[in-house]
Order: C-alpha cells, then sequence, then structure tokens
C-alpha cells in the first residue's frame, strides 16, 4: 500500500467508524420507533410519488386523509391524467399550494405519454417530471424503488449537518455528505429514519437531545459549539399567513370547488374588498393553470 492510500485510510477510519455507528443506531431505533405513515405501506412508485408531492409544503397528519382519498379517485397515473382537472384540484382540498396539484396531474401525463403509464425508476427523468426537483426525485428512487439515494429536505439537511458532518455544509456538499451516509441497501429504511429523527429529536428549535438515538454520537455534541445546522439551512421567519396572498387565492380556490363564481362575487369569495386585488388573485389563478376565466365567470378548469 503506497504511502498516499495509508494516510488516507488513517484520516477516514474513524470517520467510517462513526457513521457506521450513527447508521446502525438510527437503524434500529426506527426499526422500533419510526413512525406507520400511510405512504410507507406501499412500494407503487405513483402512490409514493402522490404522497412526496403532497408532503413537500404540508405536514405529514394533514396530508394522510387527503392521500387516501386522492388515491382512492386516482389509483393510478393514468386515471389521474385523464381525469378533469377541476376534480383533481377539488381531491386537493385540505393541502393548500393548489398549483402542486395542477403539477401533479402534468408529471401524470408525461409518465403516460414517456414512460407507458409508470413511473421511471431513474433521476433524470423523474427530474424532468412537472413539480419534480431534487429532493421529490430522490425520495421517488429511494421510498419506492429501494434504490440508495439520499432526499434532502430540511429535516435530512439539519441530522446531516449535526450529528454525521457536525459543521455546516453548502448544498452540493450536504447532498454529497447525505449520499454518503446511506447504508447501502438500506436506502428506504434509512431515509425514513433519518426524516422521524428529524421530525421527533432533531428538531429546528430546541433539538431534544435527551433520548435521542444518536446523543453519544453526534458530531454536534462531540464539538460543541454553534448549530451547524444553522447555516445550512438559514432560519426565515414564516410570512404571516392572514391576509397573505396566499391566504386568499386559498379562499378563492375553496369557493371554486363548491362551483364557478360570476365576476361580481369574486371579491367577497376571496375575501378581499377591492375588485382589483380579487382581479390580481384571480389572474394568478388563471395563470398557474388552477382556474378559468370566460370573461363573466371564474371557475376551475375542465
Ligand atoms: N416517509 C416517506 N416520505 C416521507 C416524507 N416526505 N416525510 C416524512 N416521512 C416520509
Amino acid at each position: 500500500m503506497n504511502g498516499r492510500r495509508l494516510r488516507f485510510c488513517r484520516l477516514a477510519s474513524p470517520t467510517l467508524r462513526r457513521v457506521s455507528e450513527v447508521q446502525a443506531l438510527l437503524l434500529d431505533w426506527y426499526a422500533r420507533e419510526g413512525r406507520t405513515l400511510a405512504w410507507r405501506r406501499t412500494r407503487d412508485p405513483y402512490a409514493v410519488l402522490v404522497s412526496e408531492i403532497m408532503l413537500q409544503q404540508t405536514q405529514a397528519s394533514r396530508v394522510e386523509p387527503v392521500y387516501e382519498r386522492f388515491l382512492a379517485r386516482f389509483p393510478t397515473a393514468g386515471e389521474l391524467a385523464a381525469a378533469p382537472p377541476a376534480e383533481v384540484v377539488i381531491a386537493w382540498r385540505g393541502l393548500g399550494y393548489n398549483r402542486r396539484a395542477v403539477a401533479l396531474q402534468r408529471a401524470a401525463a408525461v409518465i403516460v405519454a414517456r414512460h407507458g403509464g409508470r413511473v421511471p425508476a431513474d433521476l433524470d427523468a423523474l427530474r424532468a417530471l412537472p413539480g419534480v426537483g431534487a429532493y421529490t426525485a430522490r425520495a421517488v428512487l429511494a421510498f419506492a424503488f429501494g434504490i440508495d439515494a439520499a432526499p434532502v429536505d430540511t429535516n435530512v439537511a439539519r441530522v446531516v449537518a449535526r450529528a454525521i458532518a457536525g459543521r455546516p455544509l453548502r448544498p452540493a456538499a450536504l447532498q454529497a455528505a447525505a449520499d454518503a451516509a446511506v447504508p447501502p441497501g438500506r436506502g428506504r429504511n434509512w431515509s425514513a429514519a433519518v426524516m422521524d429523527l428529524g421530525a421527533r429529536h432533531c428538531t429546528a428549535r430546541a433539538p431534544r437531545c435527551a433520548g435521542c438515538p444518536l446523543a453519544d454520537v453526534c458530531a454536534w455534541r462531540r464539538a460543541g459549539g454553534a448549530d451547524p445546522s444553522a447555516a445550512t439551512a438559514p432560519r426565515r421567519t414564516a410570512p404571516a399567513f392572514a391576509g397573505s396572498d396566499r391566504f386568499h387565492r386559498g379562499r378563492l380556490v375553496d369557493a371554486l370547488r363548491q362551483g364557478p363564481l360570476p365576476a361580481a362575487d369574486v371579491p367577497a369569495a376571496a375575501g378581499v374588498d377591492h375588485s382589483d386585488r380579487a382581479a390580481s388573485l384571480a389572474a394568478r389563478l388563471v395563470a398557474d393553470g388552477i382556474a378559468q376565466w370566460d370573461g363573466a365567470t371564474l371557475r376551475l378548469p375542465r
């Protein structure tokens, strides 16, 4: 063995040993304590894709009932692609961010047109689907196909920065560290375990290190100092929801779920006083493909 390789081994082995301890502890904890979520009971790639799009901006507890209802109504990509868009937006009720419903139906159309109705098991092909980014594509690979891909959402980013790296990482380094941490052949459970740890113990504020399965091996606890995840994912103060455009758009879509609205009824349905603001909210919905305007009536797309 030449000197360079030897030096690499000396440097790398303690880190590798610690990562394999982290892997064993976390997988063990997950086997005992992992959440039983509806989408973890399936390997159907279409169902997993639906769940991941729903989970992008919405908590698991709010997603679960809508997910079951949605799949009962649209059990395959083919059935979703062929459905009237209005029905898809109606089935999205309770989740908000309705643009995701439109994107999901467009993704289903691409799956039918380009992939014979089957969700592709390929990162680039997944990323080419409307509404599917780096996170969602890897989540589908891991959870549906059991591929050792590492979906990095905010929970995962926090756990990787704190427990594994122990230092702030830029996005590319974070993805690389997350990829390297996946125990070979265990990608599905590993990613679920990391997400659960981020939701239950390794929370953004006031992490609950007592009872955390990684407390003894956590790189951040060993090193002490500032929270490395604070720089990895800068905390943003969420803008107030009540009174925001998103709030009023949501009200308007809820009203449209009941039926078409004549122009004069749009401001009240959106809960705004000014017709200019109502018009601009309606125009956004039309531009996003969530609504149609025929000159007199606003309605969900047919
Ligand atoms: N299990 C599978 N996907 C998940 C997600 N996006 N969030 C939490 N748990 C999950």
